[in-house]
């Protein structure tokens, strides 16, 4: 493995290469965390959607930890495609990843309904519309009973970590499109999608696990 030579132009770290496979340092630190959520919480053989896979890492311990659910990538970055697409040419589960823009509109037609959307820290380096495009792909997709699972860093009033406001300050000045997001807004959007906050779970680093499900 050797360390890429260019600047990621998608990742807010330096991911790590070996051929096409990307390694994200953040990804390692999540991935623990992020398994434990979701394989206890996938029925038998779900349908997992992954909104901005990256590196595919997370797909590839989810589905290692859980063999029997399938799970299908998507990215919009054409590195991050072609390492997802290594991870699903050796791991059954693992669906060859679809190019997609969550923030455009119809980007739901043609995929079938799925068990669990999943989204892991992209909303706050993605324009707001991309989390609107996020929750109303998930009132189309999300089959009764399942659930959206975003992870990572949220806004949530006098709870908010200090680390946590100085990350929304750097991520507006690089771009002010981007942003941590208050809770309560995405639970408002969610909600209005037919979706509710089901469980929200502390997760390590400040970040947290919410579970917006869909009755049954
Ligand atoms: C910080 S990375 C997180 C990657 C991975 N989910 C993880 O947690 O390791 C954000 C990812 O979101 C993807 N992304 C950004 N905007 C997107 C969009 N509009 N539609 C789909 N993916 C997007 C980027 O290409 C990038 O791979």
């Amino acid at each position: 493995m050797t360390p890429e030579n260019q600047p990621p132009t998608v990742a807010l770290e330096d991911r790590m290469r070996d051929a096409a496979k990307l390694y994200s340092p953040s990804a390692a630190r999540n991935r623990e965390p992020v398994r434990a959520v979701l394989a206890e919480r996938l029925r038998d053989n779900a349908r997992v959607l992954e909104i901005g896979s990256g590196t595919g890492e997370h797909g590839e311990a989810c589905c290692a930890a859980r063999p029997d659910i399938a799970w299908q990538f998507t990215e919009i970055d054409p590195e991050s495609l072609a390492s997802c697409a290594a991870r699903a040419a050796e791991m059954d589960g693992l669906l060859p990843p679809l190019r997609l823009d969550a923030g455009s509109p119809g980007w739901v037609d043609g995929i079938e309904p799925v068990d669990a959307l999943v989204c892991l820290n992209v909303i706050h380096i993605a324009p707001w519309p991309v989390a609107e495009g996020l929750a109303s792909g998930a009132a189309r997709l999300v089959n009764p009973g399942g659930f959206v699972f975003l992870y990572g860093p949220f806004l949530d009033g006098e709870r908010t970590a200090p680390s946590n406001l100085a990350f929304d300050a750097s991520l507006r000045q690089r771009n002010p499109a981007w942003g941590v997001r208050p809770i309560g807004t995405v639970t408002d959007l969610f909600t209005k999608n037919g979706l509710a906050l089901d469980e929200r779970i502390e997760v390590p680093a400040n970040n947290l696990a919410l579970i917006f499900r869909r009755a049954a």
